[in-house]
């Protein structure tokens, strides 16, 4: 796992724009894996910068987002379905079909299927996470094992808390969510995770500090990928060393 500090949130959305970029221009039918929330923003508004610039062709290419909450449809403004028209689909010429979400307000189950499914026959190429402050990637909450496969998550009262801002109430954030579970992680030929903000500094910490892969710090599932990049910016970096 290398670990790259950069000057700025900025640089980090544009080195990791650059590293995708590099795969798509090597292989034009790249599978890219998607997260939501605050961290990756930078990295697709790049992506779209370049695709206006003519830099980057995504008809051809297929993306896969990691998870979505349960009872939300791709319609309604906090699912990630949503986030992901307004902050990349919308804006680039990749093709409906080739977009794999998680339908919020679809059968759990067939959902749970439909990716495990798709996952097994497609590696995803390139695939960014952020991390919650508690060390969850996707939906991946700390638990006492890791689970393989996609599954249905009750969501912990920090991450409710968290993802509240994004909500008018704390009510309203949906207590459940689908996500991919570690098979998907794992076999990617390429992870980069993106984190910046204190907020992340003890989950990096205690990521970098060691190698032990614990199921109760579920970004250090990173340390098995082939190929893994934790990004972050000075400040966070020296929040770390203090
Ligand atoms: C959510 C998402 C994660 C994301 C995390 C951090 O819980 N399921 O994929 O990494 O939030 O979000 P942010 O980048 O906004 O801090």
């Amino acid at each position: 796992m290398k670990y790259i500090v950069t000057k700025s949130y900025e640089d980090s959305s544009r080195y990791i724009a650059n590293l995708f970029e590099k795969v798509i221009s090597e292989k034009n039918d790249a599978l890219l894996g998607l997260a939501t929330g605050s961290s990756p923003e930078g990295l697709y508004k790049d992506l779209v910068d370049d695709y206006k610039a003519g830099k980057v062709d995504f008809s051809n290419v297929s993306t896969i987002n990691l998870d979505e909450y349960i009872g939300l449809g791709r319609m309604h403004e906090q699912s990630f379905g949503y986030y992901m028209d307004q902050h990349l689909f919308s804006h680039v010429n990749i093709k409906n079909e080739n977009i794999h979400l998680i339908d919020g307000q679809g059968n759990p189950e067939d959902e749970i299927r439909k990716y495990d499914e798709y996952l097994e026959n497609h590696p995803i190429d390139i695939l960014i996470l952020g991390i919650g402050g508690n060390g969850h990637v996707g939906f991946n909450e700390p638990a006492d094992s890791f689970i393989k496969g996609t599954h249905v998550v009750n969501l912990t009262e920090d991450t409710i808390k968290a993802n509240s801002r994004f909500f008018n109430n704390i009510s309203e954030v949906p207590k459940r969510s689908i996500t991919m579970g570690m098979y998907g992680i794992v076999t990617a030929k390429k992870v980069v995770l993106i984190a910046s903000g204190k907020a992340k500094a003890n989950a990096i910490s205690k990521l970098i500090s060691s190698e032990r892969i614990d199921p109760h710090l579920p970004c250090s599932i990173l340390h098995l990928c082939s190929d893994s990049e934790v990004v972050v910016d000075e400040t966070l970096d020296e929040s770390i060393r203090q």
